[in-house]
């Protein structure tokens, strides 16, 4: 007989966290979420280390360059999908990686010699009204002038006349020279009482702008993640089938941190891969394991080298593997006695290796439920899909506008790598569905939105950091009759009966 576990596999709403003392320090504006992505020793700091406690899933609908720059802008990390090919995931990581914060690449561009007509045609198309000019009129050709809707009124020169004739000319420009800081270039910006400042290198050719504009968005990401040359921090996934041809792809794509995706960790394939990294590259090369359950599955990976550990099988908004396997684990459960196996191998070894909550994920609370849980970050799917970052497509559905959401395991994505058990290589049933999610306009309104309340619980609860909830946090298991009071009850909600 199998062996049968006394405790039921839980979830996160069946649990609600208990309110602690909140001293008069207790505000979200002082609540810190930094927390470790990667493993380290007692006393030492980890490689890398994120400023709010989020990573967007390795998923088609979900992780793209896009996704990763603006993840990392809030000062999370997005593992940019893995089931596409080697070169195509490079490129990804490539782009995401050049994305210098304020500097933009200038995508309206013209030739000395082209006209006040070209001007006006390339203004509409585009929607911005400053022109670099160069001298093949690509955007990183050499730098001859700029041209903004300061220098001409259509209503006084002829269309025919050619830019050279009313751009401002380079002798007149101020520019910056390649390697300048933004706040170098926001000085001279302001210095000189312009709106734009060209970069340039020592040949002339043009590499970027810098509006006055971007300068204040900068600043208002005070907790973007960057790498030690002020680029963002991106994240991907492997498999274990092509690791030996894609993650050098990807190092030299300049990814800083690598996950294996898959929907079971517990393997010798984990094993095999995590072993040729580190035969590879010693520690020099970050990467993540999993997907674990349990105190076993942990130690496992944890013993194989994996840099940080992910929880959850089963849990995700479409994922269908327990009704066609039965198997997983209620993702409140296992995240339990992950933390607990993690907190075992610390003390041993004095090694921590932070644990990812992944999947699962329904209202902002289960977010501040793992973390008190254990979790040091934790990972999104749904969530992530339905914001305007997101790659997948925004479509009206029943008069709403939806985003379109679908699993690794689905016939759609085909990422067969995920749920790899060796023999032949191709999906012989799916374990995920294909389905639409309400769209929910940007990321950076809703992180924010998301994350003040998980402070503001975390005040409630009177502490200061994740390290704290995890220490000091009291959780309460809750009756299915105490559910029902947790929702609005007994009263006739407005909404409802004006319609
Ligand atoms: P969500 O945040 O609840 O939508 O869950 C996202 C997580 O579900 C991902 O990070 C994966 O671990 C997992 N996942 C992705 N695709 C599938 C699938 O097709 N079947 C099962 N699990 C999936």
């Amino acid at each position: 007989m199998a062996i049968v576990l006394q405790e039921p596999s839980r979830t996160f709403s069946e649990y609600l966290l208990i309110p602690g003392y909140s001293s008069a320090e207790c505000s979200p504006e002082n609540v810190s979420l930094r927390t470790p992505l990667t493993k380290f020793r007692k006393g030492e700091e980890p490689a890398i280390t994120m400023n709010i406690p989020l990573t967007s899933a390795v998923m088609q609908a979900v992780s793209d360059d896009n996704m990763a720059v603006a993840l990392a802008k809030e000062g999370g990390v997005a593992f940019i999908f893995g089931s596409q090919s080697i070169e195509n995931q490079a490129k990804m990581v490539r782009r995401a990686k050049s994305y210098k914060a304020g500097f933009v690449q200038s995508d309206s561009n013209l030739r000395p010699d082209q006209t006040l007509q070209d001007v006006i045609r390339l203004k509409e198309e585009k929607g911005h009204s400053t022109i670099a000019v160069t001298e093949d009129g690509k955007p990183d050709g050499v730098l001859k002038g700029l041209v903004t809707s300061k220098d001409y009124r259509v209503s006084r020169i002829p269309m025919d006349t050619p830019v050279s004739e009313f751009m401002t000319p380079v002798d007149k420009l101020v520019y910056g020279l390649d390697g300048i800081t933004l706040s170098e270039a926001n000085d001279l910006i302001w210095e000189h009482k312009v709106n734009q400042l060209p970069v340039v290198d020592e040949e002339m050719h043009l590499k970027g702008l810098v509006f006055r504009k971007d300068y204040d968005a900068h600043k208002e990401n005070p907790l973007e993640l960057l790498d030690e040359n002020k680029r963002y921090i991106v994240g991907a996934g492997v498999n274990t089938r092509d690791y030996a041809q894609r993650i050098p792809a990807l190092l030299e794509a300049g990814v800083d941190v690598l996950t294996i995706d898959s929907s079971e960790g517990y393997s010798e394939w984990q094993a095999r891969t995590l072993k040729w990294v580190r035969d590879n590259y010693g520690d020099s090369v970050k990467i993540g394991a999993g997907n674990v359950v349990d105190r076993e599955g942990f130690r496992f990976l944890a013993e194989n080298g994996a840099d940080f550990v992910k929880v959850g099988i089963g849990g995700g908004s479409i994922c269908i593997t327990r009704e066609q396997k039965g198997i997983g684990r209620g993702q409140a459960s296992a995240v339990l006695d992950v933390a607990a196996a993690r907190d075992e191998y610390f003390k041993e070894t004095g090694i921590y290796v932070p644990i990812c909550s992944d999947g699962g994920i329904v209202h902002d609370y289960h977010m501040t439920l793992a973390l008190a849980m254990g979790a040091d970050f934790i990972m999104l799917g749904r969530y992530f899909a339905r914001f305007d970052e997101s790659p997948s497509a925004k479509v009206f559905v029943n008069g709403t506008y939806m985003k379109e959401y679908w699993g690794e395991g689905s016939a759609r994505a085909r990422n067969w790598q995920r749920y790899d058990l060796g023999g032949s290589s191709n999906l012989k049933f799916e374990e995920g569905v294909d389905s639409y999610v309400p769209y929910a306009g940007s990321l950076h309104e809703n992180v924010n939105l998301s994350l003040l309340k998980v402070k503001s619980t975390m005040c409630n609860c009177g502490v200061l950091s994740i390290k704290e909830l995890q220490e000091k946090g009291r959780i309460t298991l809750v009756s299915a009759t105490s559910i029902v009071e947790g929702g609005a009850h007994d009263v006739l909600l407005k909404d409802a009966t004006v319609r």
